[in-house]
């Protein structure tokens, strides 16, 4: 399989095609955007900013790579590369094919994608971008030197030309369905991961005086969507070591809920079992 990454990007100020000159990205009315030495370029303007530094701060950003690098989500990517080959094989291999992961972070999973792809004997050339609003993401994810646009912007408004995205994935993150349809044709996929109500229930027992049983409330309005398929991943893992334990509260939403009696009981653990549940649904794009 051909991995390469989508082209062109669109500038945020009127949606015109950028094209590149030397280090920089610039578009027909001379809006110009430096691409970092990293390889990533930040199209992030300041009407989709709600503060100066938005998104994953760099220490949930260190913490997220730390964690994931441990592989103990290696069940969670390889039921989501599962589910990607499943819908490219019935992509079929005329045109290439374009995936966006809206709120990449540090892109452990276009990572673990990637790798995947290319182990594919298909004769199909496979586009890929990540895009996160947290720069100190976008810059860890540039690093893995890998096929992929990496640009910080918003999936309020994800920077491609309309229509020109087959799949986009939003995994523990923050889906915004308007943002999504603008660069989405009918037919097209959206593969969401959210934290099942098991998610991590281990961990929420120490952290919580009382544990509530739904993480997260369902997506409720999907406008111009239509749910495919939903699946169930189950696993379970064991953190051997507090800095495991304490990355993984560090890169959830917990780490803004947790009491301070929560934390000190959570950071007093040496290891700690935990279960995996989270919910991959794919939904499937009905109208333009
Ligand atoms: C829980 S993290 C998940 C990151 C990654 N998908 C993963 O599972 O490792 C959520 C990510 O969404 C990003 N984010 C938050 N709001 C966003 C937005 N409006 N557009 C794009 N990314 C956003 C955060 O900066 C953060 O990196
Ligand atoms: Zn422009």
């Amino acid at each position: 399989m051909h991995i390469a990454p989508v082209s062109p990007l669109t500038c945020p100020h009127e949606g015109a095609p950028l094209v590149r000159r030397d280090n920089t990205l610039v578009c027909p009315h001379k809006h110009s955007f430096d691409c970092a030495r990293e390889g990533y370029v930040n199209l992030l303007v300041v009407q989709d900013k709600a503060s100066l530094d938005p998104g994953d701060s760099r220490e949930m950003v260190a913490a997220r790579q730390r964690f994931l690098a441990t592989g103990t989500y290696a069940p969670i990517a390889a039921a989501v590369c599962a589910s990607v080959l499943a819908l490219l094989q019935n992509h079929g291999d005329k045109r290439p094919y374009s995936m966006l992961d809206a709120g990449c972070g540090e892109g452990y999973y276009l990572g673990a994608l990637a790798t995947a792809l290319a182990a594919h004997a298909r004769d199909t050339t496979v586009h890929l971008a990540g895009i996160d609003i947290s720069k100190w993401a976008v810059k860890a994810a540039a690093k893995r030197a890998l096929p992929v646009a990496w640009v910080v912007a918003s999936n309020r408004r994800p920077p491609f030309a309309p229509a020109c995205i087959d799949l986009i994935l939003c995994l523990f993150g923050f889906p915004i369905w308007p943002g999504f349809a603008a660069v989405q044709p009918a037919g097209a996929h959206v593969l969401l991961v959210d934290p099942g109500p098991d998610h991590l229930l281990e961990l929420r027992r120490i952290i919580y005086p009382e544990v509530r049983i739904a993480e997260r409330a369902p997506t409720a309005a999907v406008d111009g969507y239509s749910l495919v398929s939903e699946q169930r991943v189950l696993a379970s893992a064991e953190l051997y070591s507090p800095a495991a334990i304490a990355d993984l509260l560090s890169m959830t939403p917990h780490a803004h809920r947790a009491s301070i009696e929560g934390r000190v009981a959570l950071v007093a653990r040496t290891e700690l079992a935990i279960t995996i549940d989270v919910k991959l649904r794919v939904f499937r794009r009905t109208a333009t």
